[in-house]
């Protein structure tokens, strides 16, 4: 972050940078949310498919759903903003599983985590960076670069928010999924998901639905819209036009030095030694 001022748009909460626009006072009431049975949670770290997740999803359904703007996302009035829909509610969050309302574990809420290859995942985000003004400027990728291995970004490290939800990976209320599956086979990972949320979709829709999810058809929509295009899953942004930029697999090759690789791989292989990924 080379600018001083800049340090505004970020503070500190449980050890998590969160950008301004999570104020202080919502976050220490998250744990007072009155969550539903129904609510079905999509869970990412920044940057690993969020929005893509959240337009599949609300296809999936022919009943009145609401998708929200993320839990931590606004002041504190948004919980009771919430609290008055009266449609069923999918919440988009990039918490750490240990910040998450106490009430949607108790109520074994239906959640699906998305996961990305953390190398795209901070190429995705130094973009992110540089386009936001949410966000603190970053002088360059190598700059970036570091800050993302000591997780001095939003939502902290990346190693740390997937492995507190990786170890919830049994939990039969939670689906894990990986950009790269989406990617590879989409009509796959949306029928699991319709399984998963108990909806009963015949393979014509799910066809349907995976050619209105493309990126080009995503991104094109997103262009069209006149309207207001601040009503975004991502807590960090007020602009739905910055989130589709070329929605690929393995752009980390066009940023990666084999230096910075390497460093990588010895930090992922140090940091996920315990996981099953
Ligand atoms: P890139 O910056 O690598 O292009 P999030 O929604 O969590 O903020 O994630 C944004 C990333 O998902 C961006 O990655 C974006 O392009 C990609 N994305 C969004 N919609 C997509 C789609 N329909 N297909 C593939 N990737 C998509």
């Amino acid at each position: 972050m080379s600018n001083p001022g800049e340090m505004e748009l970020i503070h500190i909460f449980k050890g998590i940078p969160f950008t301004t626009r999570s104020s202080p006072e919502l976050l220490k009431s998250l744990d007072t949310f009155d969550a539903r049975e129904d609510d079905v949670l999509l869970v990412s770290y920044p940057k690993s498919g969020t929005h893509w997740l959240a337009g599949v999803i609300t296809k999936l359904y022919n009943t009145q759903i609401t998708l929200t703007s993320p839990i931590e996302y606004g002041d504190v009035s948004r919980l009771e903003e919430l609290n008055k829909l009266s449609s069923k509610r999918i919440i988009p969050t990039h918490l750490d599983y240990n910040m998450l309302p106490p009430n949607f574990k108790n109520k074994k809420c239906k959640m699906i985590y998305i996961s990305r290859n953390p190398k795209d995942t901070a190429v995705s985000m130094y973009h992110y960076y540089r386009d936001n003004p949410n966000l603190p400027t970053v002088d360059s990728w190598t700059a970036f670069f570091d800050l993302f291995l000591k997780g001095d970004v939003v939502c902290g490290s990346w190693f740390d928010h997937f492995l507190s939800w990786e170890e919830h990976e049994n939990d039969k209320n939670i689906l894990f999924l990986f950009y790269e599956d989406m990617k590879k086979d989409l009509p796959k990972i949306v029928k699991e998901i319709s399984l998963f949320l108990g909806l009963n979709v015949s393979d014509s829709d799910i066809e349907d639905i995976c050619k209105k999810s493309s990126f080009s058809e995503m991104k094109n929509d997103t262009e069209k819209e006149n309207g207001d295009s601040s009503h975004t899953v991502c807590a960090l942004t007020s602009n739905r036009k910055l989130i589709f930029r070329k929605g690929a697999v393995g752009d980390w090759k066009n940023h990666f030095t084999p230096k910075q690789n390497q460093r990588f791989e010895e930090m992922f292989n140090e940091k996920m030694k315990l996981s099953k990924m």
